[in-house]
C-alpha cells in the first residue's frame, strides 16, 4: 500500500505536474473502472478515492496483477481533500453508483448537491468532465435536479455508459432489473 497511498493535497499537487493529465476516480468500490482507467490512460496520474478497506485490497490486487504504475489511493473522505486542492488541477472526475441513501429522510446525505458540484467545477480545468452514473431512478432525478441548479458551471447531458466496465453495484442492478443512467457535465468556459 505504502507506494500507492496518497498523503494529501500537497503531495497531489507536486505530483500531477509530472503527468499530461489528471483523473479522479470518487469511491470507486473494488476499482474495475479505476483499473481500466489507470490502463487506458497511462500516461494521466490516477487518484482513486474509497474509505472501503476491502476494496482498497481488491484494488491494490488489481494494480500488482496488471504492474499499473499510475495510481495513488485515497483512503480518507474524498470531500476534505477536493477543499485544499488547487483550482483546475483536474481533467476529469467518475462517480459511479454514489450511495443512493434511498429512504427519503436520508436524501440529504447524497453526494451529488449543487454544493458539492461547485466544489467539482473549482478542481477542474475549462472544458474538463465530471462523469457521473447511478443505478437508481430516483437518484437521477435528483441529479438533474442539482445540475439544474449548476448550469452557471457546467454544459450537461445524459450518455450511455458503453464502453465503460460493469462494477460491482452496476451489475448488482442489472440482476435486480434496474437501470443505469449515466451523466455527463463539462465545464464552461471560465
Ligand atoms: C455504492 S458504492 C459504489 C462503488 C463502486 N463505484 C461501484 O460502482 O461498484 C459507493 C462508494 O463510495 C464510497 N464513498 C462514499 N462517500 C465517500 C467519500 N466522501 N469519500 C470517499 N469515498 C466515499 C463508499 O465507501 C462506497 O464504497
Amino acid at each position: 500500500m505504502e507506494h500507492h497511498h496518497l498523503s494529501g493535497a500537497n503531495e497531489l499537487s507536486e505530483l500531477a505536474q509530472g503527468y499530461e493529465k489528471s483523473i479522479l476516480e470518487i469511491g470507486f468500490g473494488n476499482g474495475e473502472n479505476t483499473a481500466f482507467l489507470a490502463a487506458k490512460n497511462p500516461n494521466a496520474l490516477i487518484i482513486a478515492s474509497e474509505v472501503y478497506l476491502s476494496g482498497i485490497g481488491s484494488l491494490l490486487n488489481s494494480i500488482a496483477q496488471n504492474s499499473l504504475k499510475n495510481i495513488k489511493i485515497y483512503d480518507d473522505d474524498v470531500r476534505e481533500l477536493l477543499l485544499k486542492l488547487p483550482n483546475g488541477i483536474f481533467d476529469e472526475i467518475y462517480i459511479i453508483c454514489p450511495d443512493p441513501w434511498p429512504k427519503a429522510r436520508h436524501h440529504k446525505r447524497r453526494l451529488i448537491k449543487h454544493g458539492f458540484l461547485k466544489v467539482l467545477a473549482n478542481v477542474l480545468r475549462e472544458e474538463g468532465t465530471v462523469y457521473i452514473s447511478t443505478d437508481w431512478e430516483n437518484y437521477a432525478e435528483s441529479i438533474e435536479e442539482e445540475v439544474e441548479k449548476s448550469k452557471e458551471d457546467f454544459l450537461f447531458k445524459k450518455i450511455s455508459n458503453e464502453g465503460m466496465p460493469i462494477t460491482r453495484f452496476q451489475q448488482r442492478a442489472i440482476n435486480e432489473g434496474r437501470s443505469i443512467h449515466t451523466f455527463l457535465l463539462t465545464v464552461l468556459k471560465k
